[in-house]
């Protein structure tokens, strides 16, 4: 705790309020007592100026444009791991060494099918269906073939073999759904692939077209991954603590951060994205036109793909995905015209007074979906795949929200009241 302390003076009367200081330096007022002590609470909507919970898993600064998982540092982790190292990493707090490793990987394989009951439930969607909503229908109904949850003891239950098993199976039903959504034979986990091939090899190998995994396509997808396995407590990963508070088991928790990925302002920005891009150049690339639109405040249109609640200047994640985006398309000799849409949005959102007033920079899913598109993932599965990477990251924050046994409650925020006071009641005839 530190030294420093916050005086707040109510109704004539002055109280102390305690400061919490991070290992990095970020400082609280600590009100967990405010109400009990002042009878007041305090108001904020968005959480805009409010910590919910202290965490050891990722460290971000918006100001200087910092992300570290567990203190280290993104571009490293995303140029020289495995996507699956940084998830034993954030979900256990190091690295993993070589036979971790190994037995982390043997896991994925051990736990990449899904329950063949499973498979029919892709039967019953409609063709149109999001594959959001099947992702977060499915995450949920795991709970329901494999429940052990609780019995740590038990060497085929408890968490960690949870956590393995969602980790590896969600990659299934997302190419199960693809496949399905598609009218393909299903393609089967092939345990001679790691992670990132896997699924390339299950979403693109037909019968009567063996698929070639590239290795700078296994290699961007493996760097997206890393680039989106957490982000300290955003909408989605707050939505999976508060309602694993609740005693709601993982599969639950995470189904519901599923749900609230899925928003444009959130997750689901990265597909919105691409839309945005090929409306602007379906529309002679009338840039003014969708800055115009962007600016007006009567226009609900926004440039998606910019702006963010914490990072007030280049999103960090964005710089290495905007590099990665030109060394893909070069790889896989791509011209794809909505890059050249991207970069010149971008060129000119960075020249004009609105956005850099409000520090308006590229995000994390400003440039993700040129890589999607160019590996050839559909542009309504962005979002699962965004879900795919921050997995790793909402079990660890779920985790880490149970083993709080001195803070961790039931979340349940108060309110202000502004609705009308006690009125007596008024029979029918009076209305
Ligand atoms: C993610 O939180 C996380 O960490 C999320 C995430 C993660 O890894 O989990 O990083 C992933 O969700 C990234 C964000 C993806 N969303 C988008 O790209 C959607 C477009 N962006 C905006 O909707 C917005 O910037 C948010 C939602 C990201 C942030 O919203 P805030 O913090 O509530 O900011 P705001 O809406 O109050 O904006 C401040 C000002 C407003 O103008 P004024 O009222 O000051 O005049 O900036 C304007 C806004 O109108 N503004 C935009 C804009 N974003 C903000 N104007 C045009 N286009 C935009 N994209």
């Amino acid at each position: 705790m530190s030294q420093n302390f916050a005086q707040l003076c109510l109704d004539g009367q002055t109280y102390t309020l305690p400061i919490v200081e991070g290992t990095a330096g970020e400082k609280a007022i600590d009100i967990r007592n405010l109400l009990k002590e002042t009878g007041y609470i305090t108001l904020d909507s968005g959480y805009m100026n409010t910590g919910s919970c202290t965490s050891a898993i990722t460290y971000l600064d918006g100001a200087q444009g910092i992300l570290n998982y567990r203190g280290y540092a993104i571009e490293d982790l995303a140029e020289n791991c495995q996507f699956i190292e940084v998830a034993y990493l954030i979900l256990n707090g190091d690295l993993p060494n070589f036979g971790e490793l190994e037995q982390f990987k043997r896991d994925m394989k051990r736990f990449a099918l899904i329950h063949e009951d499973m498979i029919h439930f892709f039967d019953h969607f409609p063709p149109n269906a999001s594959p959001m909503s099947i992702l977060s229908t499915m995450v949920g109904s795991l709970h329901n073939y494999y429940p052990e949850m609780d019995d740590e003891e038990d060497p085929y239950g408890g968490i960690t073999v949870t956590t393995a098993r969602l980790l590896s199976k969600i990659r299934t039903i997302a190419a199960f759904s693809y496949k399905k959504s598609i009218g393909h034979p299903l393609v089967y986990p092939n345990a001679k692939l790691n992670y990132c091939q896997n699924f390339l090899n299950m979403m693109f190998d037909r019968p009567n077209m063996p698929y070639v995994i590239k290795p700078e396509v296994a290699s961007a997808l493996n760097k997206l991954l890393i680039l989106h396995a957490d982000h300290e407590q955003n909408c989605s990963t707050s939505t999976v603590r508060l309602v694993g508070s609740a005693g709601v088991n993982l599969y639950a928790s995470i189904s519901a951060g599923v749900n609230a990925l899925w928003g444009p302002l959130h997750g689901g920005a990265n597909q919105a994205v691409l839309e945005m891009l090929e409306l602007i150049y379906a529309d002679d690339c009338n840039y003014d036109k969708y800055i115009k639109k962007a600016k007006n405040k009567e226009d609900s249109f926004r440039l998606s793909g910019f702006g963010h609640r914490v990072y007030k200047t280049f999103d960090p994640r964005a710089r290495i995905i905007k590099k990665a985006c030109h060394e893909v398309l070069e790889t896989l000799d791509i011209q794809d015209p909505l890059l050249d849409v991207a970069l010149e949005l971008e060129r000119r959102v960075k020249n004009d007074d609105y956005f850099q007033t409000r520090n308006l920079y590229p995000n994390v899913d400003f440039y993700s979906g040129i890589i999607y598109r160019a590996i050839g993932i559909p542009t309504n599965m962005f979002t699962v795949m965004f879900a795919l990477g921050r997995l790793p990251g909402w079990i660890a924050q779920w985790r880490e929200m149970k083993e709080d046994k001195v803070n961790s409650r039931i979340g349940r925020p108060r309110q202000i009241y502004t609705g009308l006071t006690l009125r007596p009641f008024l029979p029918m005839h009076e209305r």
